[in-house]
């Protein structure tokens, strides 16, 4: 009997099919990007190597692929949708100035087809056509065509820049069929298109001024998100249904009664919240410890909801003598979600740390929601608050906005 394959395995298929054709591997960088690099946190597997896309020599050599696990914030709304993660891994391949796009989408052709078992009539690709800056991208149009792979032309949806400025360029992008029945129009009108892959021709530079200079040595810059595609290759609906989320699915909704979208969000705020600290975050009020914060007391703010919020004095409850009365406490998290993630991610990092942070920044959103309930029960803040109450509470109090509406709405 064929059996699908794991997360794990996705991702070897990918790292396999790119070594045997020339490509070295690298480690993931970390989440954290570097001081002074214009985004926070890794958001794309291409992020750590955009010295190398804007020409210096990569000192592994101008064929590279990797796992690289990304934080996107952008997309926190979106989590618990079936596709959006907070923390998730995209399988990157990169030429530096080596072989062009036809190659690039021919070997993504080749991998998602016979490596992955996909059937070719359940493909359908995107290429750029063209706006009044930059011609249509001709040679990747031309390599589906060659490959019998339907094809829709887009502006705005084909075009991939790193921000508003810095290297840039025309994208492909790799859809896969998803409906119960044959393929049926194209990716921009039917969203049982999935999309997979992303190959992005770097043949630009987008200066201050917003022209486009072109880059003296073009790349390509492929990625992939590696649990949307074992969503795909397992026949499942939700990056949540898999191999990944199975423990969290399983273990939290007895511990912690809670269920749907509200579990799903939790599970990834904390499994991404694990592969943060292990990346050596802690919780704080701005950059990189603001997001972490954000992460963890959105999970509180949906388990303490209702009135469910404990006393910060109140010594945390065994989950053996739990009652539905009892309130939930971070000191419940299994060991062994914690464990798996950071084994999953390759972080050499104590699960104990991981919980004393987590555990820490629970009794300090603990302490302030205490303490806020006491500062907005004056009579003051009776009524509709207005920018200076806020502006007050804020500054007098420490008390954000949006800690502010939670109490109220109590
Ligand atoms: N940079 C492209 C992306 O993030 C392909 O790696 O989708």
């Amino acid at each position: 009997m064929e059996t699908t394959p794991t997360t794990r395995q996705t991702a070897d298929t990918f790292t396999a099919f790119f070594r045997d054709r020339g490509h070295r591997l690298m480690p993931s960088a970390s989440l954290v990007r570097p001081p002074g690099d214009p985004v926070l946190f890794t958001a794309a597997g291409m992020h750590p190597l955009t010295p190398y896309l804007e020409g210096r020599p990569h000192p592994l050599g101008r064929r590279l692929a990797d796992v690289q696990r990304c934080l996107r914030t952008t997309d926190l709304e979106e989590v618990g949708d079936p596709t959006h993660l907070t923390v998730f891994e995209m399988l990157g391949s990169w030429s530096l100035g080596d072989y062009g796009s036809r190659q690039s989408l021919r070997w993504g052709y080749e991998l998602l087809v016979d490596g992955f078992g996909i059937g070719p009539e359940r493909l359908h690709a995107t290429v750029f056509g063209g706006d009044g800056q930059t011609g249509p991208d001709d040679e990747s149009l031309r390599a589906w065509q060659e490959l019998g792979v339907p094809v829709e032309t887009t502006r705005e949806d084909n075009w991939w820049s790193n921000g508003p400025t810095g290297p840039c360029g025309p994208d492909s992008e790799i859809f896969v069929w998803t409906g119960d029945g044959p393929p049926l129009g194209a990716p921009s009108g039917d969203d049982r298109w999935v999309e997979v892959w992303n190959h992005v021709m770097m043949r630009y530079r987008r200066l201050d001024d917003q022209g486009l200079q072109p880059l003296s040595r073009p790349s390509v810059d492929t990625g992939m998100g590696l649990e949307r595609l074992a969503m795909v290759l397992q026949g499942r609906r939700s990056v949540f249904d898999g191999d990944l989320f199975e423990p969290w699915l399983r273990l939290l909704p007895p511990l912690w009664g809670i269920e749907g979208t509200e579990l799903r969000i939790v599970a990834d705020h904390l499994r991404s919240a694990a592969v943060v600290i292990a990346d050596g975050v802690t919780p704080g009020a701005n950059g990189h410890g603001y997001v972490l914060r954000r992460l963890v007391r959105r999970v509180l703010t949906l388990l303490w909801r209702h009135g469910r919020d404990r006393d910060p004095n109140t010594p945390a409850t065994p989950a053996t003598s739990r009652t539905p009365a009892t309130p939930a406490t971070l000191a419940d998290l299994p060991a062994e979600l914690i464990a798996a993630t950071l084994d999953h991610f390759g972080l050499p990092y104590p699960v104990a740390r991981v919980r004393e942070v987590l555990l820490a920044e629970e009794r300090r959103f603990a302490g302030m929601l205490s303490r806020g309930r006491g500062v907005l029960a004056r009579p003051r803040f009776s009524g509709v608050l207005d920018a200076g109450d806020y502006a007050y509470l804020h500054d007098t109090h420490g008390l954000p906005r949006e800690l502010i509406d939670i109490l109220r709405a109590e």
